[in-house]
């Protein structure tokens, strides 16, 4: 295990660098790999920060070199970065992609993103290393090792959906903030985050699995005493298009203006869909006194007594009814 690890580890190393060396100092790296990042906006400062590389169209260039180089022919498999074929052959996986190296705590390489180079027509737009001793998908948040010292700073996480968002943020100056990789936080995510502070704000594309990824997250944050604000980009944008569209200033302002509460946010949400039914609308009280129960921290006592003020404000109803519900909730759990 320890042996399988540190040869894992020593593999990812080894691939970083190449695939690095092969996007800035090679024709083929420098004409397809180089030309379409600085075509996205990424300038050559960013693409060194966080090692941003390439993986050539040939079969095996990255297999032959890993081979040269006496890395244990068994474990390669492991590392995603090499396929066996037929059985016996070995060859590149991520051919001719782009690739992101994701940290792991200390600073290691942990396991790569790689992306196909303009239009997925064929295959996934991603690959991500697979499952295995060092790579757990479940506790990885990309960037956060570029952005701890940040989120740190800043007292606050910002939270977004894809590689080329953190990127594009750090670029724009904003660096407290990592990806989740599309899908919904795990416990393991949030607990990282909240090793460095309480406030996450999470930035999602508008779109329909944009805000419902966001709220599945929610329950587990507000139980591990999050605070959750929630912004979302306007349709067809994500964090890295929209700031290159409209610019690092209009883009700050931006977020600045649209960080909503998430759990008001979820309100609003669900009384809209509730409109003038009745059951409905009972449904929705009970679903956020289930929410406002999460809170259970004794600290965040008037934090509690705060939002049952402002949801029972939005729902109409009696202040001291929804404070009994969400009693009921915590109750019911315990
Ligand atoms: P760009 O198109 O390069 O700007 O990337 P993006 O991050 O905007 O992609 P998108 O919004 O489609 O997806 C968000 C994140 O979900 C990506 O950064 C990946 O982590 C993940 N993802 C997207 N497509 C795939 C895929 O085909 N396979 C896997 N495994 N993950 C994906
Ligand atoms: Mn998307
Ligand atoms: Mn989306
Ligand atoms: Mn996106
Ligand atoms: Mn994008």
């Amino acid at each position: 295990q320890q042996l399988t690890s540190e040869s894992l580890y020593a593999i990812n190393h080894f691939a970083q660098k190449f695939f690095s060396q092969q996007l800035l100092e090679t024709d083929e790296g420098r004409n397809i790999a180089l030309s379409y990042l600085k075509e996205r906006g990424f300038r050559e400062d960013i693409i060194h920060k966080f090692q941003i590389g390439y993986n050539p169209e040939a079969r095996d260039t990255l297999t032959k070199a890993l081979l040269a180089n006496q890395f244990n022919r068994e474990i390669l498999p492991k590392t995603g970065l090499v396929a066996l074929r037929n059985n016996d052959e070995l060859v590149d996986n991520y051919r001719n992609r782009i690739i992101f190296p994701i940290h792991g705590n200390t600073g290691k390489i942990i396991g790569f993103g790689a992306r196909v180079i303009g239009k997925s027509d064929r295959g996934p737009k991603y690959i991500n290393t697979p499952e295995n001793e060092i790579y757990v998908k479940s506790r990885i948040l990309y960037g956060a090792y570029q952005a701890r010292m940040a989120i740190d700073k800043a007292d606050e996480c910002l939270l977004v959906e894809g590689y080329t968002d953190v990127v594009s943020l750090h670029q724009a100056g904003i660096e407290n903030v990592v990806a989740s990789g599309g899908t919904s936080l795990t416990t393991d995510q949030i607990r990282l985050i909240k090793k460095y502070t309480s406030n996450l704000t999470i930035i999602y594309d508008g779109d329909n699995a944009g805000v419902k990824a966001a709220l599945r997250g929610l329950d587990m944050a507000l139980e591990e005493g999050l605070n959750v604000r929630l912004v979302l980009i306007p349709d067809n944008e994500d964090p890295d298009s929209y700031v290159n569209k409209v610019g690092v200033s209009a883009f700050n302002e931006f977020v600045a203006k649209s960080k909503k509460d998430f759990i008001l946010f979820q309100l609003e949400v669900m009384l809209k869909e509730a409109g003038n039914d009745v059951s409905r609308k009972s449904a929705v009280v009970n679903q956020i006194a289930e929410t406002l129960s999460k809170i259970n921290k004794a600290e965040d006592f008037t934090r509690q007594q705060d939002y049952i003020r402002q949801c029972a404000g939005l729902l109409r109803i009696d202040e001291a009814g929804l404070t009994n519900l969400v009693n009921k909730y915590k109750r019911d759990k315990i």
